[in-house]
């Protein structure tokens, strides 16, 4: 219905998005490319608190580039699913997330912000990601290991999950998909899936690329500067949240990990606690982290522009959130919208995939 509603202005195999720009311009005057905006998606699952690495290592990226970009972003509740959840705390969560990711600043009328499980096209196209991709690819995904090690119960879904994740993708003929460093693996299987769809059945989908930020791609726990900073990992005084209190940032990056050496120097392998530290204030300020080492000759005062370089990014995104909480109503208008324009694009990805497989019309 939602297709036949809307008028196109981009190629019509494609579902372009309404309010896709026809062409993307660069700087200056002369420069210009003749191919539509590049088309960018990427999702963020509704578990846990978000915190500094899900900010710096994707959410800021795709404030800014969704002036820049086709931009489609996805609170990723069906993939929540895979590890049991409450069902009270998993709506609450997804409220949350979205009041989030509207106060970080991504504004749901210029790109395309929703929930996955309001669309129902991603769970058909994962079932046949499922049926493309081999069950030893799957078996090797890092991810995949690590989460089944930790969890009580291995839900066959936490095993087929990058099937799922191919299929957020490859339904909106993403061109980019800009991520942490930790999802490279995953993207890269998305990326071969679509190859091996394409090899199989005629040309159907762009095999996107992965874009990782330069500085703050993998932000470090702040207590075990080993691991990456985590919603699922047990280590609160390690992980600052995006919602942390200023006085709660500071203490937590006061007691940050360092070494038992005195040097300021960045080198991620000899010191990752300060290396995190240093590509966390690179992050926050637009700095290099090397060049900002040479600054400091001690670990304290290191810390302590840190801290206040992160609460100085995060108090606009505190205050607006606020404001979001109290107006649930605004977030559920929010959701619609943005299932409305994500459908427009996935139903006519899925009637390009069904005729591929000899599946009769819906
Ligand atoms: P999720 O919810 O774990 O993380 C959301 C985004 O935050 C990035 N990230 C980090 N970046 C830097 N340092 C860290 N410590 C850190 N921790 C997380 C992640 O790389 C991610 O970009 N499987 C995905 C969600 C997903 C998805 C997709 C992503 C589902 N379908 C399609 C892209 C495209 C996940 O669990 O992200």
């Amino acid at each position: 219905m939602l297709i036949t509603a809307l008028s196109f202005t981009g190629h019509p195999e494609r579902g372009h998005l309404p309010h896709r720009l026809p062409f993307r311009f660069g700087a200056g005057p002369t420069r210009f490319y003749s191919r539509p905006m590049a088309r960018v998606f990427s999702g963020i699952q509704p578990t846990g608190e978000v915190h500094l690495g899900n900010y710096l290592g994707a959410i800021r990226g795709w404030t800014v580039n969704q002036h820049h970009s086709d931009a489609i972003h996805c609170i990723v509740d069906l993939h929540a699913l895979t590890i049991p959840k409450d069902p009270a705390e998993l709506r609450a969560k997804t409220g949350e997330l979205m009041a989030v990711l509207v106060a970080a600043g991504l504004d749901p009328e210029v790109c395309t912000l929703f929930c996955q499980s309001q669309v129902h096209e991603h769970t058909e196209l994962g079932w046949m990601m499922e049926c493309t991709a081999a069950f030893g690819e799957l078996r090797r995904m890092v991810q995949f290991k690590d989460k089944a090690e930790r969890a009580d119960f291995v839900s066959a879904g936490l095993f087929t999950y990058p099937a799922l994740q191919a299929a957020d993708v490859l339904l909106y003929d993403t061109d980019e998909v800009p991520v942490g460093d930790d999802q490279r693996q995953h993207i890269e299987l998305a990326r071969d899936l679509a190859i091996r769809f394409n090899n199989r059945y005629g040309d159907t989908f762009v095999v996107p690329e992965h874009v990782i930020p330069p500085v703050a791609a993998r932000v470090m726990d702040l207590q075990d500067p080993t691991r990456k900073m985590s919603k699922s990992l047990d280590s609160p005084q390690g992980t600052v949240l995006v919602l942390d209190e200023p006085k709660v940032v500071e203490k937590k990056f006061k007691r940050a990990v360092t070494d038992s050496e005195n040097e300021v120097r960045y080198d991620p392998e000899a010191k990752p606690g300060v290396a995190n530290l240093l590509s966390i204030l690179a992050a926050a300020t637009d700095g290099d982290p090397a060049t900002l080492a040479e600054k400091y000759t001690q670990y304290g005062p290191l810390k302590a522009d840190c801290a206040a370089a992160v609460i100085e990014l995060l108090e606009p995104v505190q205050e607006r959130y606020a404001e979001l909480i109290a107006d649930p109503s605004t977030t559920a208008a929010h959701l619609r919208l943005g299932a409305e324009k994500a459908q427009a694009v996935a139903a006519v990805t899925m009637a390009k995939v069904r005729d591929r497989l000899g599946l009769p019309a819906v």
